[in-house]
């Protein structure tokens, strides 16, 4: 899994360097060197693939893609990493589309998690049910199929307003919704939403509930920019809807068929609720490792870049819910999210107040940015406050961090949120570091380790 590469060249030569050795990690992870920066020790490791592309390829975690996401590997190397058993409570408080559980799941660790979007809260809970009737899915993926086909023809000549009318089906709440997707593809999208309601029961609806919120935004009108999405206006792509769905079954029954032959499942818990208030949403129960990927502080939106499957699922209803709940998420901002960030200065928690250190530089430069990056921190701390309540005496943990640049000051996310961690009283053991991104800006990624 993690191979050692003599005399690779250095990842950050720009960093002091007190030590670069290759060497073997106290817990036998093998690295490629070890940097000292602010007397805190950086182990430069060697991952695969960290990133959302390496889950592509993987069973079950294939089945949804989160650009923002991590790979499985990384899971698999923390997990060895933290020296986990199987009789432990691995928790992931940013559950994002669930890379760490649905991995715990596959390898029979106990999985916890919680997550804020409810698009990703369901489509875990959706990834991490396997037990079904393969041949019945098919059956019923046979049934809807002749529905839909006849449905679609009925409904292709029809002007938007006869089908509404005719099918008693509502376009979605979002802004501009003919601008995201062509008439004909929201016409078909939404006859197979309606079918899937009425010909699957309860127990079933989780496979194809993933499969519409995976192909409301394939068939979108869109660009994926890493990580973001945005319009593709012009485009002349034939979408077809029915051939978008069908291959997604055919794959999840494939991962389905696979994953039921494992002897010995732990099912894994996800819990839709805010990790800044721990103790109400985990109820008692208490954590022993932890493996996680927070927002980083670089205003990317999770509810923004996943309104068109919110709004398509109907678990949004309106651009205020769609704020309202932005502004429980730590990090992004958008729309009026953005606006309350803009009036006046923003404290920093008290406790951490000495601690956020890029404060007097980036107020000057810009106040909304300042703002910004301290809510992105208050948060933390509040998350990290309340992780203490919950976990069990050997606790150890690593948060996957990317540091940003706003407005050209640099925010070092993995040594202020390490001491962030001190302040409160957990031992900030050290940086994995294991991929460099964004070029020239030094940009990196990495993970702080810490334990109680
Ligand atoms: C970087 S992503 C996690 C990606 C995850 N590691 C994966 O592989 O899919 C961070 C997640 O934190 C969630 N989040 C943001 N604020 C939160 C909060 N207050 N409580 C719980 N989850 C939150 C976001 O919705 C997002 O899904």
């Amino acid at each position: 899994m993690i191979s050692k590469k003599k005399n690779q060249k250095s990842l950050f030569p720009e960093l002091d360097s007190e030590l670069s050795i290759d060497s073997i990690c106290e817990n036998g992870a093998e690295y490629i060197e070890v940097y000292e920066k602010h007397k805190v020790k950086y182990e430069v490791l060697n991952v695969s693939d960290v990133t959302f592309k390496a889950g592509t390829k993987e069973g079950i975690h294939s089945w949804f893609r989160l650009t923002p996401s991590y790979s499985p590997e990384l899971v698999r190397f923390f997990l060895d990493y933290l020296g986990c058993n199987k009789d432990e409570i691995i928790f992931d408080p940013f559950n994002g589309k669930g890379t760490t559980i649905v991995e715990c799941q596959k390898l029979g660790y106990k999985g916890v998690a919680i997550e804020l979007n409810p698009l990703l809260y369901n489509v875990t809970n959706w990834s991490l049910k396997w037990d079904y009737d393969i041949e019945y899915l098919k059956k019923i993926q046979n049934s809807i199929q002749k529905k839909f086909t006849v449905n679609s023809k009925k409904a292709k000549d029809l002007t938007i307003d006869e089908f509404v009318q005719k099918f008693k089906l509502d376009i979605p709440k979002i802004h501009q919704p003919f601008r995201w997707w062509k008439e004909y593809v929201i016409k078909d999208l939404l006859i197979l939403k309606k079918l899937v309601y009425e010909l699957v029961e309860e127990d079933n609806l989780g496979v194809f509930n993933i499969i519409l919120s995976v192909i409301s935004l394939d068939c979108a009108n869109i660009h994926r920019n890493h990580p973001t999405i945005s319009f593709d206006d012009n485009h002349t792509r034939d979408i077809n809807v029915w051939e978008e769905f069908n291959l997604n079954f055919e794959k999840i029954v494939r991962d389905l068929t696979e994953v039921q032959s494992i002897k010995k499942i732990k099912k894994a818990k996800i819990i839709n609720g805010d990790s800044t208030k721990l103790t109400k949403y985990l109820n008692g129960i208490k954590i022993d490792k932890l493996i996680t990927s927070p927002p980083y502080p670089n205003r990317f939106s999770y509810i923004h870049t996943t309104r068109p499957q919110l709004f398509f699922m109907e678990l949004l209803d309106n651009a205020k819910e769609a704020t309202e709940l932005d502004l429980k998420a730590i990090g992004g901002t958008w729309g009026r999210a953005t606006s309350v960030l803009m009036k006046d200065f923003l404290e920093p928690n008290k406790e951490i107040k000495e601690i956020l250190d890029y404060i007097p530089e980036l107020k000057e430069k810009t106040l909304l940015m300042c703002n910004y990056a301290t809510k992105y921190f208050n948060m933390m701390h509040d998350h990290i406050k309340e992780l203490k309540k919950n976990v069990n005496p050997g606790f150890k943990g690593v948060y996957v961090v990317g540091n940003s640049r706003l407005s050209g000051v640099e925010i070092c996310t993995e040594i202020i949120l390490g001491k962030i961690f001190e302040r409160e009283g957990f031992k900030f053991d050290k940086v994995a570091v294991f991929r460099k991104r964004g070029g020239k800006k030094m940009l990196y990624e990495t993970g702080v380790c810490v334990s109680l």
